[in-house]
């Protein structure tokens, strides 16, 4: 594990928007695996102004993203196929068609993550997975469990999630309360792997799911298995 700390936000996304524009430069056509949320927003900034700088191009990019809220479609500003296209894909010159959220309003909810699992494995698996981590140590929406789960499933979502997510929402009544996420296999399998963290709040569970034990209780400690992850963390 690459564990990187920075002195600050400005920092961390410089830092993981680099390596993500290394991975596009190495193989323009490569699959990129994104998140949403408060962690990548600045890395996307720094990608968008990358990318208008003709830097580097998403032009033969694919992307697929984690996870989706069940019963959001992408009209509603807080589905998470808005998010991408808002923060991301609107002002870069990826082929929209080449960019995947999982369908969060599938009729079948099972057969939407088979399908979204065999998507990823027919594009050749991700090249590089962009995660963030939750207070209690999710990736995707993997909340911690007894269990890893593998594929692309339906999780009802911690009470700490939908708490830490109704900043976005008008209330916490409004914050939906499943969500359908990528499992640990397409996660895990990810030729590399690059979480950011930042914030006070987040150093206790970065210590755990980093230097603690790995265990379904702390679904990010699964990480430390992985042969080529990198860690940006910032304290402040
Ligand atoms: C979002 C996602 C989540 C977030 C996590 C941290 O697609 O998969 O695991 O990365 O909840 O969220 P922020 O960055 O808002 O603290």
């Amino acid at each position: 594990m690459n564990f990187i700390k920075v002195n600050n936000y400005e920092e961390l996304s410089k830092k993981a928007a680099n390596l993500i524009a290394a991975q596009v430069i190495v193989k323009p056509n490569c699959v990129l695996g994104l998140a949403t949320g408060s962690s990548p927003v600045g890395t996307y900034k720094n990608l968008i102004e990358a990318c208008k700088n003709g830097d580097i191009t998403f032009e033969n990019v694919t992307s697929v993203n984690l996870d989706e809220y069940v019963g959001l479609d992408g009209s509603n500003d807080q589905s998470y196929r808005y998010f991408m296209n808002d923060n991301l894909f609107d002002h870069i010159n990826i082929d929209k068609e080449k960019t995947f959220v999982p369908n969060g309003c599938a009729a079948d909810l099972k057969a939407e993550g088979e399908a979204y699992d065999a998507h990823i494995k027919a594009l050749g698996g991700i090249d590089l997975q962009l995660l963030g981590i939750g207070l209690d140590g999710h990736i995707g929406f993997n909340e911690p469990d007894s269990f890893f789960t593998a594929e692309t499933h339906v999780v009802d979502l911690d009470e700490s999630t939908i708490k830490a997510n109704a900043r976005f929402f008008e209330s916490e009544a409004d914050v939906p309360r499943k969500a359908i996420t990528m499992g640990m296999a397409s996660i895990m399998q990810a030729k590399k792997v690059l979480l950011i963290a930042n914030g006070a709040n987040k150093k206790k569970i970065v210590e755990k799911a980093f230097f603690g034990p790995i265990t379904p209780e702390v679904p990010a400690s699964i990480l430390q298995l992985h042969p080529d992850l990198t860690v940006i963390y910032s304290e402040n």
